[in-house]
């Protein structure tokens, strides 16, 4: 059985219907604080293999609520998703970001020592590197995150580190570059609230009531002056978490890898790939830059490829195709 916390939000859903499709058991532990009901209403009628699945209703910051996962179910490894994820909110408030990320997850590996469970795979984030020194950013990259998210990230993989040598805990922790797009049969998808993504706030717009899409800067040092990303297509994006789940169950050592695709793309030339996707004009305003955003980030990401054979071979046209059909059933369904 394996264990996904913030299994109802938006990439930990998408692992969970990966891990049900693959034939696996598979608890849910969520807050609900951002990830939603119908996700795991969706999940659970997704699950027509018979698997099994259940959701635990609980928060990370109360050692019981996962403590008590652990001595329900007998667990074989983790996929640790749970985390808040805004940077700009980070900033604000990184007390919130400390405790939720960094104190919940303490308590996980608490409760997986308890119970004598020792294979983690981790969601970490490129903003641990902060400001690139040189790009693309490969695994040797200095980590220097500038903001308490990254920072709160970083913090986890030593830890991670440390108690690998201290008590054998394996980890497997993946640095992510943007998370784009949605199941390819629109069952789930992004659904943050409020949105602050790109491509969701790009599509967005298209549909009645939608805000015009506000473009933050374009006077980087980049191609067209907007800020250039590497946009990872989510579905590939799990995959890398199958095969790190496989590493470990191989006897794989703690190890860590970019999940990216080396392509950088800016805010312009995506915006025009979701122009042509929805075959629209549309509306956008030019305002100042955002704080905090580096001009570019992209991965290498050769050792995912050749240590996991990963192949994140999804365009950011496929992302951003499914991307639209998912805000189509989000914008019909849910709102
Ligand atoms: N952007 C806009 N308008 C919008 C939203 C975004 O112009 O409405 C721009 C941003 O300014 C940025 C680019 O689009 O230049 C991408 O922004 P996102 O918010 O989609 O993604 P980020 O690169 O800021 O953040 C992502 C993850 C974070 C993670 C970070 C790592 O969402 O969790 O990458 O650097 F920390």
């Amino acid at each position: 059985m394996i264990l996904v916390t913030g299994g109802a939000g938006y990439i930990g859903s998408h692992c969970a219907l990966t891990l049900l499709e693959k034939g696996h058991d598979i608890v849910v532990f969520d807050s609900l604080e951002l990830g939603h009901q119908e996700t795991i209403n969706t999940l659970k009628n997704i699950n027509s293999k018979g698997k099994f699945i259940d959701f635990i209703k609980g928060n990370l910051q109360n050692y019981e609520d996962i403590n008590n996962v652990f001595s329900k179910h007998k667990i074989d490894a983790v996929v640790h998703f749970a985390a808040f994820s805004q940077v700009g909110e980070s900033v604000k408030n990184p007390q919130k970001y400390y405790f939720n990320n960094v104190y919940g997850s303490l308590n996980l590996f608490r409760a997986m020592l308890e119970h004598d469970v020792k294979k983690i795979v981790f969601s970490s984030t490129a903003a641990t590197y902060g400001e690139p020194e040189y790009t693309p950013i490969d695994e040797k990259h200095p980590q220097n995150p500038i903001n308490p998210y990254g920072s709160s990230k970083l913090m986890i993989e030593r830890i991670l580190d440390d108690y690998d040598k201290a008590y054998g805990l394996k980890s497997v922790r993946l640095r992510y570059f943007n998370v784009a797009g949605a199941d390819s049969k629109s069952r789930i998808g992004e659904w943050h609230e409020p949105e602050t993504h790109l491509i969701p706030n790009i599509l967005k717009s298209t549909f009645s009531g939608g805000k015009t899409f506000q473009m933050f800067g374009d006077d980087y040092d980049t191609i067209d002056g907007t800020c250039v990303r590497d946009y990872i297509n989510v579905e590939n994006l799990i995959n890398a978490h199958i095969l790190a789940l496989e590493y470990l169950n191989n006897g794989g050592k703690t190890n860590f890898f970019n999940l990216g695709t080396t392509d950088g793309n800016s805010v312009k030339q995506v915006f025009t790939a979701c122009e042509e996707v929805t075959q629209q004009k549309i509306p956008v305003e030019l305002k100042g830059r955002r704080e905090g955003d580096p001009a570019t980030l992209v991965a290498d990401n050769k050792k995912a490829i050749e240590t996991l054979k990963w192949i994140p071979d999804k365009s950011l046209k496929d992302s951003v195709n499914s991307a639209y059909e998912w805000e189509k059933v989000l914008q019909d369904k849910y709102y």
